[in-house]
């Protein structure tokens, strides 16, 4: 979290640092800032809350220089004021930061012993003021830097300039992700190519321990022990134009809107429709000689993960665990060297789940990364990187990265099952013409957004919903729920419809709306039956189902959504959509602010 830039050139700089942070405000828009030199003194711009805070200040205090760093946060430390706000600063050196210094308030106490005098409570402060440190006992800017950042613990990627240095840009990654950009008389730094795109495509990416120079001309990179080393410039692909939210109100809409298409391109990337056959990329091990999958993610790409339970174990019968990324790096979990372990993540930049690909890596796992940005680390560090064709996903809440990760997922596990001789020619192409039609039958289903409008009003109304689910359904439950907390607010949860009646159902009055996800499948019945027992103690059902589905369900339930008949196979993937667009109804109806909802990031980089 948080959003870092700098850049060392020949213009003024401060237009160029507010359109970096523009493309970085997915990563916290807590607060924002940025720091130039001007005439040999450090000028700062600060404001609590959104970039367009910033950009307004700018528009009445305009900043020259053509040398500086602009940060968005994502607090950690410290409320998010204009006091807290980044860049933090002395007279002679200013940083900004993503990521946490662990050994803070141990710095703080050092320093203020010594007479520094500190402004913030942040943790970032603390290394402004220990480079403050270095350069009052005489220390060049880059030895200073060199020497603080060996007292530093946690996770950092750094920008850092020098009141009396023009010439100097110091950039520092340990953990938190840093790309370095190369122009013509003018080099920059940000926390992803992208916030680089419109000023260049050559990139380099910091390794952990890294630090770099930065002249307008030259990069010096430098490991851990400073030792210069070189870093790989590659092109990036990623495009300078900002997106667009085109005719939709929020980019949550538009992305959901656009599902139909970047399944098609997610599909077209292993799905052959005329042979009706999957082709998953090459991979450097052999899928039959896998005795047991791990798949480690976060959130909404933990759910994928859990729908993708259900598909490689009922297909290709291979075990499989799904770990929350924060716990499995700790549990301490026991791993078989050979197996395979596959990463989820959107951004492929998410703190946990970067720490746990590293730790099964470490213990001799195959690992495959499934993302949906191509130049993240998590697909740069993993052995092989399946990718998502999504695009880029700007809401803070995960929709198509969502339902393109469970299509990458379907196919993965075709791959498995025919891998394991478990899946014949005839299966394959059903299921495969199952996937092809997802497409068509998501453009089906948000034909009838105006009736999920409808049950969003009184949706709105609720203190707690609940969502149920049962096998691949399940997770789509748990992710409705959070699809509904992150946009709108209220409280929700999910469950495993069979489980409702160990607990759960004690809350149920005729004030919970309970969302019931129920496909045409062979655990209809079921989940029916659960149905029918909520309806008994009053709640309020809003019942989706196919029209068979509906048409057999004996009670009445308060509403009902009409979703298009799939094969059971491909129901997660349609079923997720519907509770997207209720959640983004009800965060309407409630005047939410959908794509940025408050204290959520798009991209967690601090664990
Ligand atoms: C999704 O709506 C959430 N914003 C969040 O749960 C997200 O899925 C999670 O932080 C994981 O992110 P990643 O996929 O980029 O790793």
């Amino acid at each position: 979290m948080c959003g870092i830039v700098g850049i060392i050139g020949k213009d003024l700089v401060a237009p160029h640092l507010v359109e970096g942070l523009k493309r970085l405000e997915y990563r916290g828009y807590d607060s924002a800032g940025i720091a130039t030199l001007v005439a040999g003194k450090i000028e700062r711009r600060r404001a609590e809350g959104k970039l367009i805070n910033l950009e307004r200040l700018l528009v009445t205090q305009p900043l020259g220089g053509i040398i500086g760093i602009g940060h968005t946060r994502w607090a950690t430390h410290g409320v998010p004021t204009e006091r807290n706000a980044h860049p933090h600063a002395t007279a002679r050196v200013a940083v900004v930061h993503n990521g946490i210094i662990e050994n803070y308030a141990e710095l703080k106490a050092e320093l203020t012993a010594c007479g520094h005098v500190f402004e913030s409570d942040t943790d970032t402060e603390a290394v402004a003021q220990l480079i403050d440190f270095y350069l009052g006992q005489g220390k060049s800017p880059e030895d200073a830097t060199s020497a603080a950042l060996k007292r530093l613990h946690g996770a950092f990627a750094l920008g850092i300039i020098f009141a009396d240095r023009p010439d100097l840009l110091i950039a520092a990654r340990e953990g938190s992700p840093l790309a370095i950009g190369y122009g013509d008389g003018e080099m920059f730094l940000g926390s992803d190519a992208l916030a680089l795109a419109p000023l260049t495509q050559k990139i380099s990416y910091l390794a952990d321990g890294d630090w770099a120079v930065l002249t307008p001309s030259s990069v010096v990179i430098r490991d851990r022990e400073d030792k210069v080393v070189k870093r790989e410039v590659r092109l990036t692909q990623l495009s300078g134009a900002l997106i667009g939210k085109g005719q939709h109100r929020h980019f949550m809409i538009k992305e959901i809107y656009e599902q139909p298409q970047v399944i098609g391109d997610t599909l077209n990337t292993m799905l052959n429709p005329a042979s009706r056959t999957i082709t998953l990329p090459d991979l450097p091990f052999d899928l039959a000689s896998v005795k047991r999958v791990t798949i480690v993610a976060c959130g909404t790409s933990y759910y994928a993960g859990s729908v993708a339970k259900y598909w490689i174990e009922k297909l290709g019968r291979v075990p499989v665990e799904v770990e929350i990324a924060s716990e499995f790096r700790y549990r301490q979990p026991v791993l078989v060297p050979g197996d395979m372990a596959v990463f989820i993540s959107q951004s492929g930049e998410t703190a946990d789940t970067l720490a746990a690909l590293r730790y099964c890596r470490d213990a001799g796992l195959h690992t495959v990364a499934l993302v949906n940005v191509a130049e993240s680390t998590i697909a740069r560090e993993a052995t092989t990187a399946l990718l998502t064709q999504a695009g880029p996903e700007i809401g803070v809440a995960s929709t198509k990265a969502f339902t393109t990760q469970l299509v990458v997922l379907a196919c993965l596990a075709m791959g498995m099952a025919r891998a394991n001789n478990r899946l014949d020619a005839a299966e394959e192409a059903r299921l495969s013409q199952a996937l092809a039609e997802v497409p068509a039958r998501i453009a089906e289903m948000l034909r009838g957004e105006d009736n999920i409008r409808q049950i969003a009003e009184d949706v709105a109304q609720a203190r707690d919903v609940l969502y149920l689910g049962r096998g691949p359904c399940y997770p789509i439950a748990l992710e409705g729920a959070l699809k509904l907390k992150e946009v709108s607010y209220i409280h929700a949860e999910g469950y495993a419809a069979g489980e409702l009646k160990h607990g759960p159902i004690a809350l149920i009055d005729d004030h919970v709306p309970v969302v019931v996800l129920c496909p045409s499948d062979d655990l209809y019945d079921k989940t029916a039956s659960n149905v029918q027992e909520v309806i008994a103690r009053g709640a309020k059902v809003i019942f989706i189902s196919d029209a068979e589905g509906l048409s057999k369900l004996a009670v009445k339930p308060m509403a009902s959504f009409q979703m298009p008949p799939v094969d059971p196979f491909v129901a997660p993937i349609l079923y997720a959509v519907p509770v997207q667009v209720l959640a983004y109804h009800v965060a309407l109806a409630r005047g939410t602010d959908v794509d940025q909802p408050r204290n959520l990031a798009k991209s967690v980089t601090v664990e």
